[in-house]
Formats: structure tokens, sequence, C-alpha cells
């Protein structure tokens, strides 16, 4: 009896370890057929595969077993940690500021007021303080983690290789967050945003399927829901999924209440946000946004094919981690991620 259940558990985790070695190639497969067609493999700003070979060679192995350590304990980590790398990349390029405890700091603007996972990063730092001191910087394991958290925790596989060799900027300031997109931004504004990152409509429409996973707070949602006191929604929003939206969010709804981004599958890192634009059921404004567009109207609907969508976001996410890169000699590593020279 327990040899054959041993045996069937035995199929059971073959099995998943194919799909997943399925899945990994197929993604990897697109994802240079991808690079090809777009006349990409682009210079990067300084970044290496494995940057850290000779200085930290575990560093792979330390992030990866505490950020999945810390995801299984608390799977809310898994958005909290993709949105802070995009938090950081996009406010003073990716160079951990939005980390650091100073006044006035990035960390106290408003669009960062939710953001969270900073004791994750503080976790996988003091690890590898021990093992590799003085090394690698913050920047690098906000963007590990991010992978790791998000996608390779579900997939137990790497989807993408991540770049290293970021440094740390000095420089924290809320008056900076402005280059954030707001979640009531139209397509323009969104488009806008990316680009003034250099990155174009594919890497909005692809990135834009993070929301797959992770909460929004009630009140990034509810304008879209009520005005005032009447009842006014938002004409882009499927009149169903407003209702179920409304049950979840009241008018006023108690603070810290959050929502699904995902309302079909909140956890699972998949193609569903794509499936979700097309019956209007996209969570934020800057969500449906995407549908007012007919190229990227055009891209939501080749993404919700998943191996696409998993190539396209590991495109992208390369690409956005190496926004305002600090490499060489410029910028600092940090010993305590939250503090400038320590
Ligand atoms: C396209 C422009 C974007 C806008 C306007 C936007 C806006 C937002 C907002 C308002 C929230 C909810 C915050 C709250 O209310 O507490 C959110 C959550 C989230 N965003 Fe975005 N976002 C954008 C793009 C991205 C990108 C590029 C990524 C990552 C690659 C990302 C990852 C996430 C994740 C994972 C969450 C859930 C966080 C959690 O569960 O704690 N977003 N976003």
């Amino acid at each position: 009896m327990r040899s054959q259940r041993q045996a069937t558990a035995g199929r059971g985790r073959w099995r998943v370890g194919a799909t997943a070695w399925w899945c990994w190639a197929a993604v990897v497969l697109g994802h240079l057929l991808t690079c090809a067609r777009a006349g990409l493999l682009e210079t990067n700003p300084g970044l290496a595969y494995n940057f850290y070979a000779k200085t930290c060679p575990n560093l792979d192995n330390i992030v990866r077993t505490v950020t999945w350590q810390q995801v299984a304990a608390n799977p809310a980590l898994a958005g909290r940690l993709l949105r802070l790398h995009f938090h950081d990349c996009f406010v003073n390029g990716c160079d951990a500021s939005i980390l650091l405890d100073v006044a006035q700091s990035e960390k106290t603007a408003g669009p960062n007021l939710s953001v969270g996972g900073y004791e994750v990063i503080d976790a996988i730092k003091t690890q590898l303080e021990q093992t590799c001191p003085g090394v690698v910087s913050c920047a690098d394991i906000v963007a590990l983690a991010a992978r790791d958290a998000a996608v390779s925790y579900q997939f137990k596989a790497s989807l993408w290789q991540v770049e290293t060799g970021r440094r740390d900027g000095t420089v924290s300031l809320a008056s900076n967050t402005g280059a954030l997109p707001s979640p009531f931004a139209g397509f323009n504004g969104l488009l806008t945003s990316f680009s003034n990152r250099g990155l174009n409509l594919t890497d909005l429409v692809a990135l834009s399927g993070a929301h797959t996973i992770g909460v929004a707070s009630c009140s990034s949602v509810t304008p879209r829901l009520y005005q005032g006191n009447a009842t006014a929604v938002d004409p882009l929003l499927n009149a169903a999924y407003a209702k179920t939206l409304m049950n979840t969010c009241p008018n006023p709804s108690p603070a810290g209440s959050t929502v699904n981004l995902d309302g079909g599958t909140p956890v699972k890192f998949d193609s569903s946000y794509f499936v979700n634009l097309q019956k209007n059921q996209g969570t934020l404004a800057s969500d449906a946004a995407l549908m007012q567009n007919a190229a990227a109207a055009q891209m939501v609907q080749d993404l919700t094919n998943p191996i696409k969508f998993y190539a396209a976001f590991s495109m992208s996410m390369k690409k956005m981690g190496r926004v305002d890169v600090l490499t060489g000699t410029k910028g600092q590593i940090r010993k305590q991620c939250r503090q400038v020279g320590s």
C-alpha cells in the first residue's frame, strides 16, 4: 500500500517535473525567437550573466532558498517582491534606492506605501554578508528575488537568467516617485511613463501581465466603482465583475482592504490576466486602458497564450532590469540595504 502510494506520488512528481521542463524549454526557445525577430540581445549597460561567478558563486542558491522559504510561509510576498523591483527601477533606475530608510525617502511616497517585501531583502542580504561580505549589491538582490518569488517559485525553474552587476544608489527622494505610472492613467499616459524609462509598447503590455498575481488596495479601485455617493461604474468594466469588486470593496471600504488583481487565478502566474482584459475584467483602470489601443489589444490577444506570455514577460523583465543601472565604479555596494554607505 505504502509503496503504491510512493509510486503514485513519484509519477505525480515526474509529471510536474516534465511539464515544468517542457514549459521551460518552450519559453527559452520562444524567448530566443522573439529576441532574434526584434533584432535584440541588445547591448546591456555593463551588466553580465554570472557577474558574481568568482566573488559569490553561491549567490543564486542563497537568494532562491531564502526567497522560496519566505514565499512558502507567506504567499503574498510573491506579488510584493515583483512590484518592489518595478518600483525600484522606475524611480532613479534599478539601484535599490527604494530600500533606503532616510527622511523623505521613496518609501514614504503615496504610491510606495503599499509596497512591501523589504524584510525578505534584508534576510537575503544578511546571509550574503556572511558568505561573501561587501560583494553583492542590494539592487541585484531585488532583481533576483523578484524573479524567484513571483515566477521561479511556482515553476520550480528560472524562466530567465537575471543579469547582475548593478550597484546601489545613494539618493532616495519621495519627490522622484512621479515617474511611477498612475493606476488611473489612460493608455497614452501609461505609454509615456514606460517610454520615459526606455520601455516600449510591448514592454508595457507584457509587464502589465504581472497583475496576474497580487492585490490592490480598494482605494485604487473604488473610483472606478463609485463617484461621490452615486453609483457610476466605469463603462470599461464588465457589469458582473463590477458587482464582484463592489462586494469586496464597498463604499466606503474599510482601511487596508484589498482586492485581487486577477479575479480568476489570483496566486497563479499565468496568462489569465490577458483573458480577463478581453472580458473587460481588468481590475485597475490602467489594466482596462490596454484594451483602448488597437496595437495593445492585439498584443493582449497574443499574450493569452501562456508560452508567448512567459517569453515576452522574461524579455521585458530583463529590459526593465537594465533601466538606468549604476555599474563599474558608480554607486556603492551596501552592507545594509536600508542605509547609505553602511
Ligand atoms: C502599467 C503600469 C502599472 C500601474 C499603473 C500599476 C499600478 C499598480 C497598483 C495601483 C497596484 C496596487 C497597489 C495598491 O493599491 O496597493 C499594483 C499592484 C501590483 N503591481 Fe502594478 N502597476 C503597473 C505595472 C506593473 C509592473 C510593470 C509590474 C511588475 C513587473 C507590476 C507589478 C505589480 C504587482 C505584482 C502588484 C501586486 C502587489 C501586491 O500584491 O502586493 N505592476 N500595481
